[in-house]
């Protein structure tokens, strides 16, 4: 969902001038630049409440589409995600985003030419023929509910078109501007996450926002991870005085283990819930009666 300001009133100050608070701001940062499943925008400032108050540089290993970075917007960061087309969106809007502007109207101009399905299975084909960031812009815009997936079989994105209509190429535009400027402080590389971990020295702060591990479909070509290996990765952080908040959802953490990983005694100092949203299943089934009662939650373990 977009902030009023940003959807309504565009042409009334460039995105530049837009202030940058820390913390979100009082209004939220709603303006997304891709779609992703998974993406942590709606709760970013609830997880940020958390943070130390002072950090050095912020690290994001799991960047996806950034819905904390770009809430955040942080001085200084390095930013990285396994995945290559992605970091190679990043990567365009850093240095060039007249580029990645005009790669997504290009994309976007096909549909008024060839209808929206045409379309999209044309960039589909374009991309896993060759997987590049340029495509992938447009098919995490365009595709059914951000959920970029793999076949298992011949590693080929098979999402679906959405039902939607993929925002217009005058609104992206503005949404490369306001997210350039929020990651103007920002390096973004593409690793392992457990090479980007390596990175951090003592006073740094490291969030992570792992992949299910236990997903059937392969999402976001999820590469060579295991919770092991993360939780073995933040131990090491700890252990050089590095601060590491860790997302995880209810479902994926039960007494001292994760997903049945267990959790090395003394990792975290302390968790603690953060608040996602209502379930829709419960909105659905009450029928319009009071919601209070069932806030959906995820949970931040912090070593700190
Ligand atoms: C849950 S998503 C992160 C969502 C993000 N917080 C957001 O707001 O969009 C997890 C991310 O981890 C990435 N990933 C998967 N395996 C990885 C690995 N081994 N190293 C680094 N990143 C990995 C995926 O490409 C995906 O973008």
């Amino acid at each position: 969902m977009l902030a009023p300001h940003t959807e309504h009133q565009p042409k009334l100050f460039s995105a530049e001038d837009l202030p940058i608070p820390a913390n979100g701001g009082e209004r939220p940062f709603r303006t997304q630049l891709l779609k992703w499943v998974g993406n942590k925008q709606q709760q970013a400032a609830s997880i940020i409440a958390h943070f130390p108050s002072t950090f050095g540089t912020y690290y994001e290993p799991f960047v996806g589409s950034g819905g904390v970075l770009g809430t955040l917007a942080p001085r200084h960061a390095v930013a990285s995600d396994a995945f290559a087309p992605l970091i190679e969106i990043w990567q365009t809007l850093r240095r060039d985003r007249a580029a990645l502007k005009s790669q997504y109207a290009k994309r976007h101009e096909l549909i008024a030419r060839l209808g929206k399905r045409a379309a999209y299975e044309r960039v589909l084909a374009a991309f896993n023929a060759r997987p590049n960031g340029a495509d992938l812009l447009f098919l995490c815009r365009a595709c059914y509910g951000g959920v970029v997936r793999f076949r298992k079989e011949d590693g080929c994105m098979s999402t679906p078109v959405g039902v939607h209509d993929p925002i217009d190429p005058s609104s992206f535009a503005q949404r490369v501007d306001i997210w350039h400027a929020r990651t103007a402080g920002t390096d973004f590389v593409q690793l392992d996450f457990a090479e980007a971990m390596h990175r951090p020295v003592a006073g740094d702060l490291v969030y992570c926002d792992p992949p299910y591990a236990d997903s059937q479909a392969i999402l976001y070509g999820a590469q060579n991870f295991s919770l092991a290996r993360l939780l073995a990765a933040i131990a090491a952080c700890k252990a050089r005085g590095v601060h590491v908040a860790l997302s995880i959802d209810g479902t994926k953490f039960s007494g001292r283990k994760l997903c049945d990983v267990p959790i090395p005694q003394g990792l975290f100092e302390r968790q603690v819930f953060v608040r996602v949203g209502r379930s829709m299943l419960k909105r659905f089934q009450m029928d319009g009666r009071t919601l209070e009662e069932h806030e959906v939650q995820d949970r931040l373990l912090l070593t700190y």
